[in-house]
C-alpha cells in the first residue's frame, strides 16, 4: 500500500496567496463591473530594465549560433554572474563573498524552501511571527514540526513575536535553538534590522552553534545608509549565516526567474558526535543532484542588472515602488491608521482599525474599496490584528486605493 507523507497533512490552511488570489477571483467573478486594484501578493509591476532586455535579446543571438550556443550550464550559474554578484553586491559594501560561495537558483522562494534539507530532522527552527510562510511550511512538510495548535502554531517551532514595542526585530530566544530565519528589509512588516541588532545574532549563533538563513531579497529598497544589505557586513556571519538575494523585486524578474544563495566556505554544521561538516559541499551537492542550472538567457540579463545602466534603470524603477510607499504611508496615517514600514522595504503594515480580525479586514476592503491586501493572520498569529499593503503597482493606481481607503 502506498502512503503519503503525512507532514503534509499537518499544514493548516492552503498556501496564503492562493488563497487570496481565489477570493479577489471569487469577488471578481460576482462583481464583473468592479475595479479591482491589487495590493496582495508583492508582484513586480513595471518593465524589465531596458538593460536587461538588451543583454537577453543578445543572449538570444548567441543561442543562435553554433559557436556561441549553450547547452547545460554550471549548475551553480556561470562565472560572468558569479563574480558581478560578489563585486557589486559584496566587496563594494566592504562584504566578503567568493564567486564560488555564490549559487545562482530560480527563485528566493525555492532557495529558502529547500535550503532546509541539508539540516538533521531534530534541529529546533525559530522563525519571527509574522513570517513568510515558506520557512515554517517547508519544515512542517519535513516533518520538523508536530501538530499545530488553534492559532496555526506548530509544536516544535520556537516562534519570536515582532510587534511594534521591539519595533519587529525579535529578542533572542529563551531556549536553544538551532535554525533561524530572519528576514530583513522584512516581509510581511518591511521593517528593517540594524547592524547592532544583526550582530546579537551572529554573536547568539556562534555561541549555540546555530545557523541562520538570513532572506534579504529586499535589500534593494533600503533607502537608509546606515541600514546594512547583507548579514556579511557583520563581522563573524560567514561562519553563521547562509544569505539568500533575489532579482525579483530587485529587477522586476518575478516572471523571469533568477536569484541566488551563499553559503560560505567556513560555514559548518556538526554530526551526530559532534564533528564540524562544511556546509558548502553538501549543498553543493544537493543543488547538483535536484537542480540543473538558470537558463543562460536569464543569466545574461542578470548579469546586465550590474552595469552601469542597469543599475540606474533598477534605482528608476524601485524609487517609483518606494514613492507609492511613502504616498500610502501618509495617506494611512492621514486616515488615523498606525502604519509601519514602508520607509526601506516595498510593505506597509498597518494595524487593523478598532481590532478587527485581519481576514475581516481583508473583506470589507475588497467588497467597499475593491482593494486586494494581504491578512496579517496570514503570515502568523501575532500578525492578527495587521494587514499587509505592497507598494508594488503603478502609481495611479496606488492613490486610487488610497482615495477608496478614504471612503471606508
Ligand atoms: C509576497 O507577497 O510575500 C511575495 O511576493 C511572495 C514571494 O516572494 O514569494
Amino acid at each position: 500500500m502506498i502512503t503519503v507523507n503525512e507532514n503534509f497533512l499537518k499544514l493548516k490552511a492552503g498556501y496564503l496567496f492562493p488563497e487570496i488570489g481565489r477570493r479577489a477571483a471569487a469577488f471578481a467573478r460576482a462583481n464583473p463591473k468592479a475595479a479591482i486594484i491589487r495590493l496582495g501578493i508583492g508582484d513586480v509591476t513595471e518593465p524589465l530594465p531596458t538593460a536587461v532586455c538588451t543583454a537577453m535579446r543578445q543572449a538570444v543571438e548567441d543561442m543562435s549560433t553554433a559557436e556561441r550556443f549553450c547547452g547545460y550550464g554550471p549548475e551553480q550559474g556561470y562565472e560572468f554572474l558569479r563574480d558581478a554578484i560578489a563585486e557589486n553586491d559584496y566587496r563594494a559594501r566592504g562584504a566578503e563573498v567568493l564567486p564560488n560561495e555564490i549559487f545562482i537558483s530560480d527563485g528566493a522562494k525555492c532557495d529558502t524552501g529547500n535550503l532546509q534539507e541539508i539540516f538533521g530532522l531534530e534541529n529546533i527552527v525559530a522563525v519571527t511571527d509574522p513570517v513568510y510562510p515558506v520557512y515554517v511550511d517547508t519544515n512542517v512538510m519535513a516533518g520538523r514540526t508536530g501538530q499545530a495548535d488553534s492559532f496555526g502554531r506548530y509544536d516544535k517551532i520556537v516562534y519570536m513575536p515582532c510587534t511594534a514595542d521591539n519595533n519587529f526585530v525579535p529578542d533572542l530566544p529563551s531556549e536553544p535553538v538551532d535554525l533561524i530565519y530572519l528576514c530583513y528589509p522584512n516581509n510581511p512588516t518591511g521593517a528593517v534590522a540594524t547592524k547592532e541588532q544583526l550582530k546579537k545574532w551572529v554573536d547568539y549563533a556562534k555561541a549555540h552553534k546555530a545557523v541562520i538563513l538570513f532572506d534579504a531579497a529586499y535589500e534593494a529598497f533600503i533607502q537608509d545608509d546606515s541600514i546594512p544589505h547583507s548579514i556579511y557586513e557583520v563581522e563573524g556571519a560567514r561562519q553563521v549565516a547562509i544569505e539568500f538575494r533575489s532579482f525579483s523585486k530587485t529587477a522586476g524578474f518575478t516572471g523571469v526567474r533568477c536569484a541566488f544563495t551563499v553559503v560560505p566556505e567556513e560555514l559548518v554544521a556538526y554530526t551526530k558526535e559532534g564533528k564540524p561538516v562544511p556546509l558548502k559541499p553538501v549543498w553543493n551537492r544537493r543543488h547538483c543532484t535536484k537542480f540543473n542550472g538558470v537558463s543562460y538567457i536569464t543569466q545574461r540579463g542578470a548579469q546586465a542588472v550590474y552595469s552601469k545602466e542597469g543599475q540606474k534603470q533598477v534605482r528608476q524603477i524601485i524609487s517609483i515602488y518606494m514613492k507609492n510607499a511613502a504616498m500610502m504611508r501618509q495617506s494611512l496615517s492621514k486616515l488615523g491608521y498606525a502604519v509601519y514600514g514602508g520607509k526601506n522595504a516595498p510593505y506597509i503594515w498597518l494595524k487593523t482599525p478598532n481590532g478587527m480580525g485581519s481576514w475581516e479586514f481583508f473583506d470589507l476592503l475588497l467588497q467597499k474599496a475593491h482593494v486586494v491586501g494581504t491578512p496579517g493572520a496570514g503570515f502568523g498569529a501575532a500578525g492578527e490584528g495587521y494587514f499587509r499593503l505592497s507598494a508594488f503597482n503603478h502609481p495611479d493606481k496606488v492613490t486610487e486605493a488610497m482615495e477608496r481607503f478614504a471612503c471606508l
